[in-house]
């Protein structure tokens, strides 16, 4: 039997759209999103401010249910999990870097990266949250609050923390946005490294050109629609 899209296809979205708010206030954020993204693509997704990104990423990522359509992710059909199979079927699989970092201030940077990955019942998870804080720079702040860490330093606590469980899928929203040039490269360059040593799927939003450049794939947002979807050379 000849595997349908929706089989071989890592993530799956069907006219997917999202409504926000009530009407006569209510708007529409996302309109009729067909997408398909297969294991092992790197996509960088861009789009001017507004244009549904931040939302788009959420609804792939089962952050967030869409008003209409479907989305699956290796074969699960998220639109009909409620939260706590969509939190299962997240975990270890998905890793997500939010916009805002939503990192728990009262944790330390390293409990940050940590505590998630313990909760999970990894056995070395202090252990491999130091390694992977230390892949990001961080080596030298694993005992500061989210307080005392500079909006770059929160940034890379969060990517950390999405990378430390070893997901085959990342969704990363702007993750270079708040970096200087040289950490923003050393970012990229932690992504990239994961990506080819496993295979794993990115999934990122940027408005920052090298770091799209670098993804083998570019898909575009206007107004909560796809008006452009390329692949580089
Ligand atoms: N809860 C909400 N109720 C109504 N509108 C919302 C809500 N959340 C977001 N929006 C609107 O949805 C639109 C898309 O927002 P989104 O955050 O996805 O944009 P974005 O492309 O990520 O933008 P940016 O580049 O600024 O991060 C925006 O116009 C925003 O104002
Ligand atoms: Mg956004």
């Amino acid at each position: 039997m000849k595997p349908s899209p929706v089989d071989s296809a890592l993530i799956v979205a069907r006219n997917v759209s999202l409504v926000l708010g009530r009407a006569p206030a209510s708007v529409e954020i996302l309109r009729g999103i067909d997408l398909d993204v297969a294991a092992g693509e790197s996509v960088a997704l861009l789009g001017p401010s507004g244009s549904g990104k931040s939302s788009l990423m959420a609804v792939l990522a089962g952050l967030e249910r869409p008003t209409g359509g479907i989305v699956t992710v290796a074969g699960r059909d998220f639109t009909t999990l409620d939260e706590d199979a969509l939190a299962v079927a997240r975990r270890g699989r998905i890793g997500i870097v939010l916009q805002a970092f939503h990192l728990l201030p009262t944790m330390t940077a390293l409990e940050n990266v940590a505590v998630p990955l313990e909760l999970a019942g990894e056995g070395d998870a202090f252990a491999r949250a130091e390694a992977e804080l230390a892949a990001v720079g961080l080596a030298h702040r694993i005992g500061h609050y989210p307080a005392q860490l500079s909006g770059g330093e929160q940034q890379r606590v969060a990517i950390a923390r999405a990378l430390v469980g070893r997901p085959a899928l990342i969704f990363a929203d702007e993750p270079t946005g708040n970096l200087d040039t040289a950490t923003g490269a050393a970012i990229m360059d932690v992504l990239f490294a994961r990506h080819a040593a496993s295979g794993t799927t990115l999934f990122i939003i940027t408005h920052d050109p090298r770091l799209a450049a670098r993804c083998a794939r570019v898909i575009e947002l206007g107004d909560g629609r796809i008006v452009g979807d390329r692949r580089g050379a």
